[in-house]
Protein backbone atom coordinates (compact mmCIF):
# COMPACT_ATOMS: atom_id res chain seq x y z
CA UNK A 1 0.00 0.00 0.00
CA UNK A 2 0.94 3.67 -0.32
CA UNK A 3 -0.36 6.84 1.05
CA UNK A 4 0.55 10.57 0.47
CA UNK A 5 0.27 13.56 2.31
CA UNK A 6 -3.96 15.40 1.50
CA UNK A 7 -2.95 19.37 1.03
CA UNK A 8 -5.53 21.62 -0.63
CA UNK A 9 -8.01 18.75 -1.43
CA UNK A 10 -5.26 17.02 -3.09
CA UNK A 11 -3.10 14.13 -2.58
CA UNK A 12 0.69 15.16 -2.58
CA UNK A 13 3.85 13.31 -2.57
CA UNK A 14 7.25 13.85 -0.89
CA UNK A 15 10.38 13.49 -2.33
CA UNK A 16 11.37 11.14 0.55
CA UNK A 17 9.66 7.83 2.16
CA UNK A 18 9.36 6.40 4.98
CA UNK A 19 7.60 3.26 6.30
CA UNK A 20 4.61 1.32 8.58
CA UNK A 21 4.95 -2.18 9.26
CA UNK A 22 2.75 -4.29 11.33
CA UNK A 23 3.45 -4.09 14.82
CA UNK A 24 2.20 -8.04 14.96
CA UNK A 25 4.11 -9.27 12.48
CA UNK A 26 6.64 -6.88 12.05
CA UNK A 27 5.42 -6.90 8.26
CA UNK A 28 5.56 -3.86 5.70
CA UNK A 29 2.27 -2.61 5.67
CA UNK A 30 2.75 1.02 3.55
CA UNK A 31 4.89 2.76 1.90
CA UNK A 32 4.24 6.79 3.06
CA UNK A 33 5.15 10.14 1.14
CA UNK A 34 7.41 11.91 3.89
CA UNK A 35 5.87 16.03 4.14
CA UNK A 36 8.52 18.48 4.66
CA UNK A 37 8.50 21.72 6.08
CA UNK A 38 7.78 23.64 2.92
CA UNK A 39 4.76 21.28 2.73
CA UNK A 40 3.32 23.23 6.37
CA UNK A 41 3.54 26.03 4.24
CA UNK A 42 1.66 25.53 1.87
CA UNK A 43 -1.36 23.37 3.89
CA UNK A 44 -1.76 26.49 6.33
CA UNK A 45 -1.97 28.91 2.88
CA UNK A 46 -4.83 26.15 2.00
CA UNK A 47 -6.30 26.31 5.23
CA UNK A 48 -5.93 30.00 5.60
CA UNK A 49 -7.95 30.27 2.32
CA UNK A 50 -9.92 28.18 2.13
CA UNK A 51 -11.24 29.12 5.84
CA UNK A 52 -12.53 32.96 4.08
CA UNK A 53 -15.59 30.78 2.62
CA UNK A 54 -15.74 27.66 5.09
CA UNK A 55 -16.41 30.44 8.12
CA UNK A 56 -19.42 31.52 6.25
CA UNK A 57 -20.89 28.13 5.21
CA UNK A 58 -24.05 28.28 7.71
CA UNK A 59 -23.40 25.92 10.48
CA UNK A 60 -26.36 23.53 10.35
CA UNK A 61 -24.66 22.65 6.74
CA UNK A 62 -21.26 22.09 8.22
CA UNK A 63 -23.21 19.58 10.35
CA UNK A 64 -25.20 17.95 7.81
CA UNK A 65 -21.26 17.32 6.34
CA UNK A 66 -20.36 15.66 9.12
CA UNK A 67 -23.29 13.54 9.42
CA UNK A 68 -22.48 12.39 5.51
CA UNK A 69 -18.80 11.47 7.09
CA UNK A 70 -20.38 9.77 10.12
CA UNK A 71 -22.58 7.53 7.43
CA UNK A 72 -19.67 6.86 5.25
CA UNK A 73 -17.34 6.00 8.54
CA UNK A 74 -20.71 3.39 9.07
CA UNK A 75 -20.66 1.82 5.67
CA UNK A 76 -16.62 1.46 6.20
CA UNK A 77 -16.54 0.45 9.48
CA UNK A 78 -14.99 -2.96 8.90
CA UNK A 79 -12.67 -2.30 6.60
CA UNK A 80 -10.94 0.90 8.68
CA UNK A 81 -11.06 -1.57 11.89
CA UNK A 82 -9.46 -4.24 9.53
CA UNK A 83 -6.33 -1.64 8.80
CA UNK A 84 -6.42 -0.12 11.76
CA UNK A 85 -5.30 -3.18 13.70
CA UNK A 86 -2.72 -4.08 11.09
CA UNK A 87 -1.56 -0.39 11.54
CA UNK A 88 -1.24 -0.15 15.31
CA UNK A 89 -2.42 -3.37 16.50
CA UNK A 90 -4.86 -3.57 18.98
CA UNK A 91 -7.26 -6.20 18.87
CA UNK A 92 -10.17 -6.39 15.86
CA UNK A 93 -13.05 -5.87 18.51
CA UNK A 94 -11.25 -2.89 20.19
CA UNK A 95 -10.70 -1.33 16.41
CA UNK A 96 -13.94 -1.53 15.62
CA UNK A 97 -14.76 0.59 19.22
CA UNK A 98 -12.50 2.94 17.53
CA UNK A 99 -13.83 3.46 14.90
CA UNK A 100 -17.48 3.75 16.29
CA UNK A 101 -16.39 6.92 18.30
CA UNK A 102 -15.31 8.46 15.36
CA UNK A 103 -19.23 7.26 13.98
CA UNK A 104 -20.50 8.77 17.18
CA UNK A 105 -18.34 11.92 17.49
CA UNK A 106 -19.22 12.75 14.17
CA UNK A 107 -23.12 12.66 14.20
CA UNK A 108 -22.61 14.38 18.13
CA UNK A 109 -20.66 17.16 16.66
CA UNK A 110 -22.97 17.40 13.04
CA UNK A 111 -25.70 18.11 15.50
CA UNK A 112 -23.65 20.84 17.01
CA UNK A 113 -24.16 22.79 13.36
CA UNK A 114 -27.91 23.37 14.92
CA UNK A 115 -27.10 23.87 18.35
CA UNK A 116 -23.74 25.81 19.07
CA UNK A 117 -25.09 27.62 21.95
CA UNK A 118 -24.25 30.92 22.33
CA UNK A 119 -26.91 33.48 24.71
CA UNK A 120 -28.26 36.67 25.11
CA UNK A 121 -28.61 38.28 28.37
CA UNK A 122 -30.55 41.46 29.93
CA UNK A 123 -28.58 45.15 29.20
CA UNK A 124 -28.10 47.65 31.37
CA UNK A 125 -29.67 50.52 28.89
CA UNK A 126 -32.91 50.48 27.12
CA UNK A 127 -33.14 50.17 24.03
CA UNK A 128 -30.34 48.34 23.29
CA UNK A 129 -29.47 44.37 22.93
CA UNK A 130 -26.66 42.06 24.02
CA UNK A 131 -25.76 38.58 22.89
CA UNK A 132 -22.89 36.01 22.90
CA UNK A 133 -22.01 34.31 20.29
CA UNK A 134 -18.98 31.11 19.04
CA UNK A 135 -16.73 32.57 16.58
CA UNK A 136 -14.87 29.96 14.68
CA UNK A 137 -11.18 30.36 15.69
CA UNK A 138 -8.97 30.38 12.01
CA UNK A 139 -6.98 27.67 11.12
CA UNK A 140 -6.32 24.78 13.85
CA UNK A 141 -3.34 22.42 13.94
CA UNK A 142 -4.16 18.84 15.31
CA UNK A 143 -1.45 16.79 16.54
CA UNK A 144 -2.64 13.37 17.78
CA UNK A 145 -1.23 9.99 19.36
CA UNK A 146 -1.42 6.27 17.56
CA UNK A 147 -3.08 5.06 20.69
CA UNK A 148 -6.52 5.66 19.14
CA UNK A 149 -5.92 6.88 15.31
CA UNK A 150 -9.28 7.49 14.46
CA UNK A 151 -11.23 8.24 17.84
CA UNK A 152 -8.92 10.66 19.42
CA UNK A 153 -8.50 13.38 16.31
CA UNK A 154 -12.06 12.51 15.80
CA UNK A 155 -12.57 14.38 19.03
CA UNK A 156 -10.85 17.30 17.88
CA UNK A 157 -11.13 17.11 13.78
CA UNK A 158 -15.05 16.95 14.09
CA UNK A 159 -15.80 20.48 16.49
CA UNK A 160 -13.55 22.26 15.11
CA UNK A 161 -15.05 21.94 11.43
CA UNK A 162 -18.43 22.30 12.89
CA UNK A 163 -17.15 25.33 14.39
CA UNK A 164 -15.71 26.50 11.19
CA UNK A 165 -12.74 26.08 11.28
CA UNK A 166 -10.09 24.84 8.77
CA UNK A 167 -8.04 22.06 10.09
CA UNK A 168 -4.33 20.98 9.42
CA UNK A 169 -3.71 17.67 11.05
CA UNK A 170 -0.54 15.66 11.38
CA UNK A 171 -0.46 12.83 12.92
CA UNK A 172 1.68 10.19 14.70
CA UNK A 173 4.02 8.79 12.22
CA UNK A 174 3.20 4.98 14.05
CA UNK A 175 -0.20 5.04 12.19
CA UNK A 176 0.07 6.74 8.46
CA UNK A 177 -2.04 4.07 7.05
CA UNK A 178 -5.32 3.91 8.53
CA UNK A 179 -4.95 8.23 9.25
CA UNK A 180 -5.16 8.65 5.64
CA UNK A 181 -7.90 5.70 5.01
CA UNK A 182 -9.88 8.81 7.31
CA UNK A 183 -8.47 11.21 5.38
CA UNK A 184 -10.07 9.23 2.33
CA UNK A 185 -13.44 9.40 3.75
CA UNK A 186 -14.01 13.44 4.07
CA UNK A 187 -12.56 13.21 1.01
CA UNK A 188 -15.41 11.21 -0.46
CA UNK A 189 -18.21 13.46 1.70
CA UNK A 190 -17.06 16.13 -0.13
CA UNK A 191 -15.09 18.87 2.43
CA UNK A 192 -13.90 21.60 0.36
CA UNK A 193 -10.66 21.88 -0.49
CA UNK A 194 -8.08 23.01 1.76
CA UNK A 195 -10.38 22.82 4.61
CA UNK A 196 -9.06 19.70 5.95
CA UNK A 197 -5.45 18.89 5.76
CA UNK A 198 -2.79 15.82 6.24
CA UNK A 199 0.48 15.85 7.14
CA UNK A 200 2.57 12.67 7.45
CA UNK A 201 5.98 12.79 9.14
CA UNK A 202 8.27 11.01 11.19
CA UNK A 203 10.14 13.16 13.68
CA UNK A 204 9.35 16.97 15.13
CA UNK A 205 10.28 18.75 12.02
CA UNK A 206 6.90 18.49 10.38
CA UNK A 207 5.44 19.46 14.18
CA UNK A 208 7.81 22.04 15.19
CA UNK A 209 7.07 24.24 12.34
CA UNK A 210 3.20 23.71 12.38
CA UNK A 211 3.47 24.96 16.24
CA UNK A 212 5.24 27.83 15.55
CA UNK A 213 3.11 28.95 12.54
CA UNK A 214 1.87 32.39 13.29
CA UNK A 215 -1.22 31.93 11.10
CA UNK A 216 -2.10 28.61 13.67
CA UNK A 217 -4.47 30.00 15.48
CA UNK A 218 -5.19 27.05 18.04
CA UNK A 219 -3.44 23.86 18.91
CA UNK A 220 -4.75 20.48 20.44
CA UNK A 221 -2.30 17.63 21.28
CA UNK A 222 -2.42 14.41 22.67
CA UNK A 223 0.61 12.72 23.66
CA UNK A 224 3.07 12.98 26.05
CA UNK A 225 3.73 15.58 28.88
CA UNK A 226 6.89 16.76 27.97
CA UNK A 227 6.11 16.51 24.24
CA UNK A 228 3.25 18.94 25.16
CA UNK A 229 4.98 20.96 27.63
CA UNK A 230 7.21 21.85 24.76
CA UNK A 231 4.45 22.76 22.78
CA UNK A 232 2.83 24.60 25.34
CA UNK A 233 6.26 26.98 25.66
CA UNK A 234 6.24 27.85 21.83
CA UNK A 235 2.51 28.02 21.67
CA UNK A 236 2.76 30.50 24.63
CA UNK A 237 5.42 33.37 22.73
CA UNK A 238 2.71 33.39 20.12
CA UNK A 239 -0.69 33.85 22.30
CA UNK A 240 -1.90 30.47 20.69
CA UNK A 241 -4.76 28.80 22.41
CA UNK A 242 -3.61 25.22 23.26
CA UNK A 243 -5.21 22.38 24.74
CA UNK A 244 -3.45 19.46 25.81
CA UNK A 245 -3.86 15.71 26.71
CA UNK A 246 -0.75 14.27 28.06
CA UNK A 247 -0.24 11.63 30.34
CA UNK A 248 -1.71 9.32 33.23
CA UNK A 249 -1.11 7.02 36.17
CA UNK A 250 -4.81 6.01 36.16
CA UNK A 251 -5.99 4.13 39.40
CA UNK A 252 -8.45 1.46 40.37
CA UNK A 253 -9.62 1.84 43.84
CA UNK A 254 -11.25 -1.69 45.65
CA UNK A 255 -12.59 -1.31 48.99
CA UNK A 256 -13.25 -4.29 50.90
CA UNK A 257 -17.04 -4.67 50.43
CA UNK A 258 -16.32 -5.43 46.41
CA UNK A 259 -18.06 -7.51 44.17
CA UNK A 260 -14.82 -9.70 43.31
CA UNK A 261 -15.93 -10.97 40.31
CA UNK A 262 -16.51 -7.45 38.74
CA UNK A 263 -13.49 -6.18 40.14
CA UNK A 264 -11.10 -9.31 38.20
CA UNK A 265 -13.11 -8.43 35.13
CA UNK A 266 -12.81 -4.80 35.03
CA UNK A 267 -9.37 -5.01 36.42
CA UNK A 268 -7.99 -6.82 33.16
CA UNK A 269 -10.18 -5.38 30.86
CA UNK A 270 -8.72 -1.70 32.30
CA UNK A 271 -5.30 -2.50 32.64
CA UNK A 272 -4.42 -4.55 29.78
CA UNK A 273 -7.15 -3.49 27.22
CA UNK A 274 -5.26 -1.92 23.93
CA UNK A 275 -2.39 -3.65 25.63
CA UNK A 276 -2.36 -0.87 28.36
CA UNK A 277 -2.14 1.69 25.71
CA UNK A 278 -4.55 3.63 26.63
CA UNK A 279 -4.52 7.31 28.13
CA UNK A 280 -7.52 6.03 30.50
CA UNK A 281 -5.63 2.66 30.72
CA UNK A 282 -5.16 1.51 34.87
CA UNK A 283 -1.80 1.36 35.88
CA UNK A 284 -2.12 0.63 39.61
CA UNK A 285 -4.77 -1.22 41.60
CA UNK A 286 -5.13 0.26 45.19
CA UNK A 287 -6.65 -2.50 47.06
CA UNK A 288 -8.15 -2.52 50.70
CA UNK A 289 -5.98 -5.36 52.96
CA UNK A 290 -9.10 -7.25 53.52
CA UNK A 291 -9.88 -7.87 49.73
CA UNK A 292 -6.59 -7.87 48.68
CA UNK A 293 -5.54 -11.23 48.96
CA UNK A 294 -8.43 -12.76 46.64
CA UNK A 295 -8.18 -10.10 43.86
CA UNK A 296 -4.22 -10.69 43.75
CA UNK A 297 -5.25 -14.28 43.50
CA UNK A 298 -8.01 -14.10 40.99
CA UNK A 299 -5.86 -11.68 39.15
CA UNK A 300 -3.08 -13.76 38.51
CA UNK A 301 -5.16 -16.97 37.46
CA UNK A 302 -7.07 -14.95 34.59
CA UNK A 303 -3.99 -12.98 33.48
CA UNK A 304 -1.98 -16.43 32.90
CA UNK A 305 -4.75 -17.33 30.59
CA UNK A 306 -4.85 -14.14 28.42
CA UNK A 307 -4.31 -14.67 24.87
CA UNK A 308 -1.68 -12.65 22.71
CA UNK A 309 -1.28 -12.62 19.21
CA UNK A 310 -2.24 -11.19 16.24
CA UNK A 311 -5.36 -8.63 16.51
CA UNK A 312 -6.91 -9.68 13.27
CA UNK A 313 -7.62 -12.88 14.89
CA UNK A 314 -10.76 -12.61 16.41
CA UNK A 315 -9.59 -15.08 20.15
CA UNK A 316 -6.97 -13.01 20.36
CA UNK A 317 -7.28 -10.66 24.06
CA UNK A 318 -4.53 -8.86 23.61
CA UNK A 319 -2.12 -7.59 20.78
CA UNK A 320 1.30 -6.54 20.50
CA UNK A 321 2.55 -2.97 21.48
CA UNK A 322 3.55 -0.20 19.08
CA UNK A 323 6.74 -1.12 18.54
CA UNK A 324 10.52 -2.25 19.57
CA UNK A 325 11.57 1.09 21.47
CA UNK A 326 7.88 0.53 23.49
CA UNK A 327 8.70 -2.83 23.94
CA UNK A 328 12.01 -2.16 25.80
CA UNK A 329 11.17 0.88 27.69
CA UNK A 330 7.81 -1.80 29.14
CA UNK A 331 10.91 -3.98 29.89
CA UNK A 332 12.85 -1.62 31.53
CA UNK A 333 10.53 -0.45 33.62
CA UNK A 334 10.09 -3.67 34.56
CA UNK A 335 13.52 -4.42 35.83
CA UNK A 336 13.53 -0.48 37.54
CA UNK A 337 10.20 -2.06 39.44
CA UNK A 338 12.52 -5.34 40.44
CA UNK A 339 15.17 -3.68 41.78
CA UNK A 340 13.32 -1.26 43.61
CA UNK A 341 11.55 -4.30 45.66
CA UNK A 342 8.55 -4.96 43.83
CA UNK A 343 7.62 -8.81 43.36
CA UNK A 344 6.42 -9.79 40.01
CA UNK A 345 3.57 -12.13 40.53
CA UNK A 346 2.88 -12.90 36.67
CA UNK A 347 4.21 -11.58 33.30
CA UNK A 348 7.36 -9.39 33.57
CA UNK A 349 8.87 -10.52 30.32
CA UNK A 350 9.02 -10.24 26.67
CA UNK A 351 6.82 -12.90 25.15
CA UNK A 352 7.24 -15.00 22.50
CA UNK A 353 3.93 -15.23 19.50
CA UNK A 354 5.74 -17.13 16.75
CA UNK A 355 9.02 -15.26 16.87
CA UNK A 356 7.30 -12.17 15.29
CA UNK A 357 5.94 -9.15 16.87
CA UNK A 358 6.70 -6.31 19.76
CA UNK A 359 4.73 -8.77 22.27
CA UNK A 360 4.55 -8.40 26.09
CA UNK A 361 3.49 -10.47 29.04
CA UNK A 362 0.60 -8.75 30.57
CA UNK A 363 2.45 -8.21 33.89
CA UNK A 364 1.05 -8.09 37.95
CA UNK A 365 3.02 -6.44 40.46
CA UNK A 366 2.84 -6.68 44.17
CA UNK A 367 4.58 -4.19 46.98
CA UNK A 368 4.78 -1.29 45.24
CA UNK A 369 6.21 1.62 47.91
CA UNK A 370 5.13 4.69 47.86
CA UNK A 371 7.16 7.11 45.74
CA UNK A 372 8.78 4.11 43.48
CA UNK A 373 9.02 4.14 39.80
CA UNK A 374 5.92 1.74 39.48
CA UNK A 375 3.52 3.83 41.78
CA UNK A 376 4.83 6.76 39.97
CA UNK A 377 5.67 7.10 36.17
CA UNK A 378 3.18 5.97 33.21
CA UNK A 379 4.37 3.28 31.61
CA UNK A 380 2.05 2.69 29.12
CA UNK A 381 2.05 -1.27 28.40
CA UNK A 382 0.63 -4.01 29.93
CA UNK A 383 2.06 -3.38 33.65
CA UNK A 384 -0.56 -3.02 36.58
CA UNK A 385 0.98 -1.81 40.35
CA UNK A 386 -0.79 -3.25 42.84
CA UNK A 387 -0.56 -1.14 46.35
CA UNK A 388 -2.71 -2.08 49.45
CA UNK A 389 -4.25 0.16 51.80
CA UNK A 390 -6.24 0.07 55.25
CA UNK A 391 -9.44 2.68 54.60
CA UNK A 392 -11.05 4.29 51.60
CA UNK A 393 -9.57 8.21 52.95
CA UNK A 394 -5.66 6.13 52.12
CA UNK A 395 -6.75 4.73 49.00
CA UNK A 396 -7.91 8.24 47.74
CA UNK A 397 -5.30 9.70 49.14
CA UNK A 398 -2.76 7.33 47.34
CA UNK A 399 -4.70 8.12 44.07
CA UNK A 400 -4.26 12.15 44.52
CA UNK A 401 -0.52 11.98 45.29
CA UNK A 402 -0.25 11.24 41.55
CA UNK A 403 1.35 14.10 39.43
CA UNK A 404 -1.38 13.26 37.24
CA UNK A 405 -4.89 13.24 37.39
CA UNK A 406 -6.91 11.78 34.58
CA UNK A 407 -9.16 8.68 35.19
CA UNK A 408 -10.14 6.51 38.44
CA UNK A 409 -12.37 4.23 39.22
CA UNK A 410 -14.11 2.49 42.66
CA UNK A 411 -15.41 -0.32 43.56
CA UNK A 412 -17.88 -0.64 46.25
CA UNK A 413 -21.35 -1.36 47.06
CA UNK A 414 -21.73 1.11 50.20
CA UNK A 415 -23.36 4.27 48.48
CA UNK A 416 -21.95 6.98 51.11
CA UNK A 417 -18.69 5.83 50.12
CA UNK A 418 -19.06 5.84 46.63
CA UNK A 419 -20.23 9.52 47.14
CA UNK A 420 -17.64 10.10 49.51
CA UNK A 421 -14.87 8.99 46.49
CA UNK A 422 -17.13 10.97 43.88
CA UNK A 423 -16.48 14.53 46.03
CA UNK A 424 -12.66 13.53 46.92
CA UNK A 425 -10.75 11.85 43.78
CA UNK A 426 -9.25 14.83 41.97
CA UNK A 427 -9.53 13.04 38.82
CA UNK A 428 -11.05 14.32 35.16
CA UNK A 429 -12.91 10.84 35.18
CA UNK A 430 -14.55 8.98 37.79
CA UNK A 431 -15.97 5.92 37.18
CA UNK A 432 -17.81 3.76 39.95
CA UNK A 433 -17.91 0.39 39.76
CA UNK A 434 -16.19 0.28 36.12
CA UNK A 435 -13.06 0.52 35.04
CA UNK A 436 -10.98 3.36 33.98
CA UNK A 437 -11.49 3.16 30.81
CA UNK A 438 -14.79 3.78 28.26
CA UNK A 439 -15.55 7.40 28.20
CA UNK A 440 -18.18 8.02 25.96
CA UNK A 441 -17.87 11.30 23.65
CA UNK A 442 -21.28 12.87 24.89
CA UNK A 443 -19.10 14.21 28.07
CA UNK A 444 -16.39 16.56 28.30
CA UNK A 445 -13.15 14.25 28.57
CA UNK A 446 -9.38 15.21 30.36
CA UNK A 447 -7.34 15.17 33.17
CA UNK A 448 -6.25 17.98 36.08
CA UNK A 449 -2.55 18.23 37.23
CA UNK A 450 -0.14 16.73 35.00
CA UNK A 451 -2.47 15.37 32.40
CA UNK A 452 -4.07 18.49 31.19
CA UNK A 453 -4.44 22.33 30.99
CA UNK A 454 -7.71 23.09 31.85
CA UNK A 455 -8.97 22.44 28.71
CA UNK A 456 -11.83 19.74 27.67
CA UNK A 457 -12.20 17.27 24.69
CA UNK A 458 -15.69 15.71 23.28
CA UNK A 459 -19.16 16.74 24.67
CA UNK A 460 -19.96 20.39 24.05
CA UNK A 461 -16.64 21.34 26.09
CA UNK A 462 -14.69 20.70 22.98
CA UNK A 463 -16.30 24.08 21.60
CA UNK A 464 -14.58 26.21 23.96
CA UNK A 465 -11.47 25.19 22.62
CA UNK A 466 -12.28 25.52 19.14
CA UNK A 467 -14.18 29.12 19.23
CA UNK A 468 -13.60 32.24 20.10
CA UNK A 469 -16.57 34.28 21.89
CA UNK A 470 -17.85 37.14 20.24
CA UNK A 471 -20.00 39.62 22.16
CA UNK A 472 -22.00 41.98 20.29
CA UNK A 473 -23.86 44.68 21.59
CA UNK A 474 -26.95 46.88 19.00
CA UNK A 475 -28.23 49.86 20.56
CA UNK A 476 -31.19 50.91 18.50
CA UNK A 477 -31.63 54.49 20.68
CA UNK A 478 -30.40 56.37 18.00
CA UNK A 479 -28.56 58.42 20.84
CA UNK A 480 -24.70 58.44 22.73
CA UNK A 481 -25.64 56.12 25.91
CA UNK A 482 -22.79 55.58 28.26
CA UNK A 483 -23.08 51.77 29.99
CA UNK A 484 -22.65 52.31 33.53
CA UNK A 485 -22.53 56.04 33.36
CA UNK A 486 -25.83 57.36 31.93
CA UNK A 487 -28.29 55.38 34.17
CA UNK A 488 -26.79 56.65 37.29
CA UNK A 489 -27.86 60.05 37.03
CA UNK A 490 -29.84 59.77 40.36
CA UNK A 491 -27.23 58.46 42.64
CA UNK A 492 -25.42 61.63 41.90
C1 LIG B 1 -7.09 7.51 25.14
O1 LIG B 1 -6.62 6.57 25.76
O2 LIG B 1 -6.38 8.40 24.70
O3 LIG B 1 -12.23 6.03 27.48
C2 LIG B 1 -8.50 7.62 24.78
C3 LIG B 1 -11.52 5.35 26.76
C4 LIG B 1 -11.63 5.52 25.26
C5 LIG B 1 -10.75 6.61 24.80
C6 LIG B 1 -9.37 6.58 25.38
N1 LIG B 1 -13.00 5.80 24.90
O4 LIG B 1 -10.72 4.55 27.19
Amino acid sequence: MEFKNYINGKWVDGKNRFQTINPASEELLAEVAQAETSDVEAAVGAATEAFKSWRLVPAPLRGELLFKIGDILKQKKEDLARLLTQDMGKVISEARGDVQEAIDMAYFMGGEGRRMLGYTAPVEMPNKFGMAVRDPAGVVGLITPWNFPIAVPSWKIFPALVAGNTVIWKPSPETPAISAAFVQVFEEAGVPAGVFNLLLAPGAEVAKALVSHPEVRVLSFTGSTTTGRAIAESAARLNKKLSLEMGGKNAILVLDDANLELVTDATLWAAFGTTGQRCTAASRLIVQKGIAGKVKEALVERTRTLKLGNGLEETVEIGPVINKAALDRIHNYVQIGLQEGARALVGASVADVNGKGFFYSPTLFDGVAPGSTLEAEEIFGPVLAIIEVDSLEEAVEVNNRSQYGLSTSIFTQDVNRAFTAMRDIFSGLVYINHGTTGAEIQFPFGGVRGTGNGHREAGQAALEVFTEWKSIYVDYSGKLQRAQIDNREEEM
